[in-house]
């Protein structure tokens, strides 16, 4: 049987490149599974620790999460919706990978390169160079927690925006490592690219969109009114060509702008087929039709969002939330006693 797993970090409300790159996949994945699949989904607080975090906001990003995992559409009667640190075995399992995981390996991650303010700009800096670093060891083995979260619920697919895709890769190599030394436990999870693998930021369209990204204005939240929209809409960077066509390499600003609306809309129209029926818009009449498009496809989610984070909700998303641990450290424990019954752990089975 098949069984989906994702996680996101707690950023709060998330922008939409989470929504079109990854929670807007698992909607999709959850409304058309057969019934037998199991689908879980994360909201990954122990991750978001590799960063320093202020405990008050970190408690209330979370809620905010929670929220709006609901709001975009997830059942958690259908979905074991969870937060990472209810549940233990990701941790029990993180350590028994990391006995076998090489800091080779790591050392080639991309992304704590990019999350830690080291100016490492070699792809693969030799493991001394590190230890005169202040590099912190969670933000290092990031991905050996993130391989624990998928193998624990012994995961076959794992759907993610594309910076995900080398921690995937290094997690299916731990499974295998284990596999190889201790016989077959694990699955090798299979990574599922969403459509929307790369939502670019508004106002540099040669990054991505995140959270960590310094203007507001970079970013729509899917929680910004219908005048935010259009504020950051209008404000985006495009260029001073006339008309609007589809180059992501030669205009990637107004490419994004594109591809948003195509992610957005739900006739299917390509990016092409956008291109051609604005071509002849001005920049300014092209970027109101982007941002009502936006607007549209938000209205729902933002109205139930709004609900979600009202104070009598909260009984309503703790309940989710207990149901949702309780269901997981079920899907866990099974994974859990194969794994120590394999290693040898202990003493007494
Ligand atoms: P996180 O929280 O950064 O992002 C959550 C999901 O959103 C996708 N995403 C994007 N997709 C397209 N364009 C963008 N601009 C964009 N920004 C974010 C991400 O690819 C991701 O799918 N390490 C993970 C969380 C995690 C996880 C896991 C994921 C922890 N354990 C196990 C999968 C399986 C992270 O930080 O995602």
């Amino acid at each position: 049987p098949q069984v989906i797993f994702s996680g996101i970090q707690p950023t709060g409300v998330p922008h939409i490149g989470n929504y079109l790159g990854a929670l807007q996949q698992w909607v999709k994945l959850q409304d058309e599974a057969s019934p037998k699949t199991t689908l879980l989904f994360s909201i990954v607080d122990l991750h978001a620790i590799t960063v320093n975090q202020n405990p008050r906001q970190l408690r209330n990003a979370c809620h905010q999460m929670l929220a709006a995992l609901l709001a975009v559409g997830l059942d958690p009667k259908r979905s074991i919706i969870f937060f990472q640190s209810d549940v233990d075995a990701h941790e029990k399992l993180m350590w028994i990978l990391s006995c076998r995981a090489q800091m080779g390996n790591l050392s080639r991650m991309t992304q704590w390169k990019a999350s830690s303010k080291l100016n490492l700009s070699d792809n693969a800096p030799p493991v001394e160079a590190l230890l005169n670093t202040e590099l912190e060891l969670g933000l290092y083995s990031y991905p050996v927690l993130q391989a624990a979260d998928v193998l624990v619920h012994r995961a076959t697919h794992v759907p993610v925006g594309h910076d995900q895709a080398q921690h995937l890769e290094f997690a299916r190599k731990c499974a295998r490592t284990f596999n190889h030394r201790y016989g077959t436990i694990f699955q090798l999870p299979e990574t599922i690219l969403s459509p929307a693998k790369r939502v670019m930021s508004l106002t540099q369209p040669h990054l991505k969109m995140s959270k960590s990204h310094q203007d507001p204005r970079s970013r729509i939240l899917i929680s910004d009114s219908t005048e935010e929209i259009a504020q950051k809409v209008k404000t985006a960077l495009t260029d001073s060509n006339s008309g609007v066509s589809y180059d992501p390499v030669k205009r990637p600003g107004v490419s994004n702008l594109i591809e948003i609306m195509h992610h957005s809309r739900a006739d299917g129209a390509s990016c092409e087929d956008i291109a051609r029926d604005c071509e002849n818009l001005t920049m300014r009449a092209f970027k109101e039709q982007v941002a009502k498009c936006i607007d549209e496809h938000l209205g729902e989610i933002r109205q139930r969002y709004e609900e979600l984070v009202g104070k009598e909700k909260e009984g309503y998303l703790r309940e989710v939330a207990e149901s949702g641990a309780m269901r997981a450290r079920e899907s866990a424990a099974k994974t859990m006693h194969l794994v120590r019954d394999a290693v040898g752990l202990g003493g007494f089975q």
